[in-house]
């Protein structure tokens, strides 16, 4: 049963999904059209800046409100030593690098020159690859494999999400004929560029997936079927985009540039679904192969045990913060149900004691 920590800790995970990828969306889209919008190239740095800022606020109360999570209760907040373990952690490292990436973003978007749209970019990549220090691809002995395309699905992902509002603010401000010819050139980078975002994907899952056969069967595989529905119906509406209303808007056809701006806040609300499953993806489910663990924990679930799984899920946290590399299954990602505050506490102190 889902608890509420568990759902707040979902949502923050979701829409930090949408402002960390808006902003970096924006940097890369700036730098692949520098100099192609004048009516709206300040418009659109203005978002980056804006959905990089909220990404920061996002992120530092995710970070914030993590030992009520792990506690299962707002006691954990007032914990110093829960509040030292997360910073200690994966999680931790991540948001450090994020912050360091939306900061790096707010700062760059401030200025229209290739220099700080070239920082931006720097900004957007370290922001995106942070991903890569939680999550299942983490914890996978495929690492070395799993992350450069982890990298190359968030990168590719954040351009086509973050392109989206700035393709609306270029049909509202630009003449039909500048918007045309940007949206033809978007939409030419974005058939190649794309399709790549599933590939990456797909094989992530197949490689995370131990046998990849038992995907189908399991939570987590179920989940990745969503997300590829989504994709597919995101495919047409592009596809619709590029062979109906591209053409229209070109031709100089009225009504072509709000209909083109209703299918890409279409496009946009349902790449927001795909960030939303993909938080109860990482969130609450494991790839097969990783659960045999979540059953071991669940097995010994009594009373009695309650500090034996308090120790193991932060002993978790402990040993991959001072041994890097150690890759233990994430069993909190298994969805196991937090516990009391005062157990924590106890096998917080006993574990404290060894680092
Ligand atoms: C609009 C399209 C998509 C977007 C915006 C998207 C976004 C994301 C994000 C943000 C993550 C990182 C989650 C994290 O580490 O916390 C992720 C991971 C992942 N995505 Fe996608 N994705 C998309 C499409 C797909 C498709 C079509 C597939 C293939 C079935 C896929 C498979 C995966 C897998 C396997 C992971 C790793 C999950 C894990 O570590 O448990 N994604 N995706």
């Amino acid at each position: 049963m889902l608890g509420p920590w568990d759902t707040i800790a979902l949502v923050l995970n979701a829409a930090s999904f949408v402002a960390v990828f808006q902003a970096s969306g924006v940097a890369f889209f700036i730098a692949a059209f520098f100099g192609a919008v004048p009516e709206s190239g300040w418009r659109i740095r203005r978002l980056g800046a804006r959905a990089a800022a909220l990404g920061i606020g996002l992120v530092v109360l995710r970070v914030l409100l993590e030992p009520a999570h792990l506690a299962g209760a707002a006691a954990g907040l007032s914990d110093a030593a829960l509040h030292r373990l997360v910073m200690a952690s994966d999680l931790g490292t991540a948001t450090m690098l994020r912050l360091a990436g939306l900061v790096t973003i707010v700062l760059a978007l401030g200025r229209s020159t290739h220099a700080s749209a070239t920082v931006a970019v720097v900004g957007a990549v370290l922001a995106c690859l942070s991903f890569g220090l939680t999550g299942h691809t983490a914890t996978s002995p495929l690492r070395p494999v799993l992350l450069p395309l982890l990298g190359l699905h968030l990168m590719l992902a954040a351009f086509w999400f973050g392109s989206l509002w700035p393709l609306g603010t270029i049909l509202r401000h630009e003449t039909a004929a500048t918007a045309a010819r940007i949206l033809d050139d978007y939409s030419r980078k974005a058939t190649f560029l794309v399709p790549l975002i599933a590939v990456a994907g797909i094989a992530m899952a197949l490689a995370l997936a131990d046998p990849p056969s038992a995907l189908p069967g399991s939570g987590w595989g179920r989940i990745l079927l969503v997300k590829l529905a989504l994709f597919g119906a995101l495919m047409l509406l592009a596809a619709a985009n590029k062979l109906r209303l591209v053409p229209r808007l070109r031709r100089g056809d009225a009504g072509a540039a709000s209909a083109l701006r209703a299918s890409i806040a279409a496009e946009m609300a349902l790449i927001v679904l795909v960030f939303m499953a993909t938080a109860i993806l990482t969130g609450l489910f494991s790839p097969p192969g990783e659960d045999a663990i979540a059953g071991w924990a669940a097995g010994c679930l009594t009373a009695d045990d309650q500090l034996a799984r308090a120790a193991f899920t932060i002993s978790r946290i402990v040993v991959r913060s001072t041994a890097p590399g150690t890759s233990l299954p994430p069993m909190m990602n298994a969805g196991v149900p937090p516990i009391c505050s005062v157990c924590a506490n106890a096998a917080l102190r006993s574990i404290c004691a060894l680092i």
